[in-house]
């Protein structure tokens, strides 16, 4: 197996990116939901349409982690809309960052997230934002070792579910 690769999503991409944004969000949080609540969810914030929409956005960038032809990953970032009273319409955010269970543990991750961060900063030092679930330590971890500090929480709604997301800011 080589080692997978990372490049920037393009328009062409909407039907990969709704792909691999339903298949990894399923794989890492399918257990905290009922089947209805995920898949009404995932209808409504993983369609095609959706995606080609990120990947119009000149504000909001995409990558697509890629092993031997096939899609194992991928990460948005773009302008914060996280519910915290500091964020400003300056602040970039890190939204999604996903490699699938088969791939993580070999530094595709760290690669994808420092690919991200770079894109964010492209114009210089800013202000960065990230939620993430409260119970995600392996990511918290991750995050936090490239500076990121716990500021706030929220509830992520799925359905009839209301997770506790940790927000997270460096600079
Ligand atoms: C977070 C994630 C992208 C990291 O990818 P990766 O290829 O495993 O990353 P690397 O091998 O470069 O780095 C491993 C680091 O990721 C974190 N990590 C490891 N396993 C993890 C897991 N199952 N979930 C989340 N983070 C994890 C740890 O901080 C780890 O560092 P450590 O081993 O020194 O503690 C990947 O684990 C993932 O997709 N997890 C599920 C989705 C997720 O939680 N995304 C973040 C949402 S905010």
């Amino acid at each position: 197996m080589s080692l997978p690769t990372i490049r920037r999503a393009t328009p062409a991409d909407a039907e990969a990116l709704s792909r691999i944004g339903a298949e990894t969000f399923t794989e890492t949080f399918s257990h905290l939901y009922p089947p209805e609540d995920l898949a009404a969810f995932l209808d409504a914030a993983y369609t095609v349409e959706t995606s080609r929409r990120d990947l119009e956005d000149p504000d909001k960038a995409v990558w697509l982690v890629e092993a031997d032809g096939a899609v194992v990953g991928h990460a948005l970032a773009g302008p914060c809309d996280l519910p915290h009273e500091a964020v400003t319409p300056a602040c970039g955010e890190l939204k999604r960052l996903y490699v699938l269970k088969a791939f993580q543990g070999g530094g595709t991750g760290s690669r994808l997230l420092a690919e991200t961060l770079t894109w964010l900063e492209r114009d210089g030092p800013r202000r960065l934002w990230i939620g993430v679930w409260s119970e995600n330590f392996g990511a918290q971890r991750l995050y936090g070792r490239l500076g990121f500090e716990k500021v706030g929480e929220y509830d992520f709604i799925v359905g009839e579910t209301r997770d506790r997301e940790f927000i997270l800011r460096r600079g």
